[in-house]
């Protein structure tokens, strides 16, 4: 079996991913790393890219085209001609485009040393201009074994923007915790965009990592957990700290939000039910992020039961296990209509 694609999940969440990919009547070919296959999908990569572009699957975080596999025997400088010459014709030229190489097991090379040769190749050749980080087309190669996996696609034909969805963002000086990078990640992959000065809720905020993306976003935040936040945060007038649990502040008259947010470290099910009691304290145009923490067994059906109760509640506009979640997947949320 020919792949015509490779697909990319955390390994920890293989089966479910393996599920999604089955259920899209794409076929397993080869399982090229932990939680990385080549598949054949049954019509082409883009049939598929679009139904997942319309309704993204949860687990599987990146898919990239195989439209060439080349012999690393032939020498890299081999693969590198053979792919400009290949791919310069179906590159449009008024388009950026990105290389992006993985390098699956070990091999005496860094992605680096494709990706450079190659995207000057097809820049000279092509006159399409190279931009890594906003690619609007990018050649996606990936090297496992003996062989050279290559494709081209628009970037959102992927499901990420970034090579095998390995989004990093810089650490910065102030920051509070790495969850930080799970909401800015989320906000970037759902396309939230927060309403200026709006108000927020952070629910179990502590040590403050969101609030404090929150307040870079402008946001009024407030904040209930009952573990003290970060002293930056303490003196900031705009966040209002309730040291109470989720539970007690629901008995205590809460406002209404624009945004609510939930990264209790509390069972998928239990979260799912509390944040259900916010809905109420959510503006008609308002929004919600949570994430669902999952138990390492049974994790498909807890997510599956977390999922159906906030369904209740509100819409859910996105949910992805996304590269800065660890045991748990974020999931977006808007307020039912009507
Ligand atoms: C993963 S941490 C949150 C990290 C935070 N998002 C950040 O960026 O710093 C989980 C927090 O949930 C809080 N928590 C657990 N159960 C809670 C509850 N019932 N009500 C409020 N907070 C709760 C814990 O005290 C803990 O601080």
């Amino acid at each position: 079996m020919t792949p015509s694609l490779i697909a990319t999940a955390d390994p920890h969440f293989a089966s479910a991913a393996v599920a999604e990919l089955k259920k899209a009547n794409g076929q397993i070919v080869d399982e090229l790393a932990p939680g990385i296959w080549s598949v054949q999908a049954s019509g082409d990569f883009f049939a598929l890219a679009e139904l997942w572009r319309q309704n993204p699957p949860i687990f599987v975080r990146h898919i990239c085209p195989v439209q060439t596999i080349f012999s690393l025997a032939d020498g890299l400088d081999d693969v590198v001609e053979t792919a400009v010459t290949t791919f310069t014709h179906l590159l449009e030229p008024e388009w950026p485009f990105s290389v992006q190489t993985r390098i699956l097991g070990k091999l005496p090379i860094k992605p680096f040393d494709i990706n450079k040769p190659l995207s000057e190749g097809l820049a000279a050749a092509s006159g399409a201009p190279l931009d890594v980080r906003r690619p609007f087309q990018i050649l996606s190669v990936v090297l496992a074994g003996d062989s050279a996996y290559i494709g081209l696609s628009l970037a959102v034909n992927n499901l990420s923007d970034w090579a095998g969805g390995v989004r990093r963002f810089a650490r910065e000086k102030g920051q509070i915790s790495r969850a930080e990078f799970k909401l800015l990640e989320a906000l970037e992959i759902f396309k939230i965009d927060l309403p200026p000065r709006g108000r927020a809720l952070d629910l179990g905020a502590a040590p403050g990592g969101w609030t404090r993306v929150l307040r870079q976003k402008e946001q009024y935040v407030t904040a209930v957990d009952p573990a003290w936040l970060h002293p930056t945060l303490q003196k900031d007038k705009a966040v209002r700290h309730l040291r109470l649990t989720a539970e007690e502040y629901l008995e205590d008259y809460p406002d209404t939000y624009d945004i609510i947010v939930n990264d209790m470290r509390l069972d998928a099910r239990d979260s799912a039910r509390l944040m259900g009691e916010y809905g109420r304290y959510l503006y008609p145009y308002g929004m919600a992020i949570i994430t669902l923490k999952l138990p390492e067994k049974g994790y498909e059906s807890a997510l599956d039961h977390g999922l159906n109760i906030l369904r209740q509640k509100f819409t859910i506009a996105g949910a992805r296990q996304l590269f800065h979640n660890r045991s748990e997947v974020t999931v977006y949320l808007t307020p039912k209509s009507g």
